[in-house]
């Protein structure tokens, strides 16, 4: 295994198409990287961007971006080794819409500039049991108000889940926070899938490496979709 992640981590250092930036000048002295640069010096377009954020082996990434080739894809992890199967998998098709960045998600607000990203998903994101002010889990409030801070107005947050706990927090803090629901199940492979229209069909049947163990562990997924109303100044607030 370990020799598996060291040359997953070679190869990655080998792609355009992954970002491994040194995070002490972030860290230390405030530094920021590719913010507000995505579209310019990555993408080369003016597309849409949608980021993953603990995208583990980048599936939603790289499937979406396959999908929709004219949207931006990237996908974020602190494991280098593990979007290393995605970032094969887009480089094998040739898929110019797809990146990855590897850092900490409680660093995020040095990546992106206001306005600069249109949805973010949430899959299978660490529940962080034992944080109950959600310091660390990438589903709370607090990681929200990073994210408001480049969400675009009307910018959309999906979360994808196997444990009750963060759909239905999530759904629960909503009232100090300016998003407001749009769509939500407690079971996507019982009814909800049958009645969404095609398009979404697809896009919640793309299964995650963690959403097929849960699956086979006989778990129900959970989804739920958010939009941003008058994001402005939300971010700076006090919770
Ligand atoms: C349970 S896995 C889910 C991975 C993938 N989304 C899936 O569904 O298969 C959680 C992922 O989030 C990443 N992660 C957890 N906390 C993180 C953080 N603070 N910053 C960056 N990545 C984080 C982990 O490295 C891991 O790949």
């Amino acid at each position: 295994m370990a020799k598996d992640k060291l040359k997953r981590w070679a190869e990655n250092k080998t792609f355009d198409h992954v970002f491994e930036p040194n995070l002490l000048p972030i860290i230390k002295e405030g530094k920021t990287f590719m913010k507000g640069e995505w579209r310019s010096k990555f993408f080369k377009n003016n597309h849409p961007l949608v980021i993953e954020l603990g995208c583990g082996k980048g599936e939603y990434t790289v499937q979406l971006a396959e999908a929709n080739p004219n949207i931006n894809y990237l996908g974020i992890d602190v494991k280098g080794h593990r979007f290393n199967h995605g970032a094969r998998i887009a480089k094998a098709k040739g898929l110019k819409n797809v990146a990855f960045l590897r850092t900490r998600i409680e660093f995020i607000e040095a990546f992106f500039d206001t306005n600069e990203v249109d949805e973010i998903w949430l899959t299978f994101s660490d529940p962080q049991p034992k944080d109950d002010i959600g310091l660390k889990r990438i589903t709370s409030v607090f990681f929200w108000k990073k994210y408001a801070s480049f969400l675009k107005e009307n910018g959309i947050i999906h979360i994808k889940h196997d444990n009750p706990m963060i759909y239905e927090s999530a759904m629960e803090e909503l009232d100090t926070t300016p998003f407001v629901i749009q769509s939500h199940s407690a079971d996507v492979y019982g009814d909800y899938i049958k009645k969404v229209d095609s398009k979404w069909k697809s896009i919640l049947s793309i299964r995650t490496y963690y959403e097929s163990r849960w699956l086979e562990e006989g778990k129900k997924i959970h989804y739920v979709r958010f939009k941003a109303r008058n994001l402005q100044g939300w971010s700076n607030s006090i919770v």
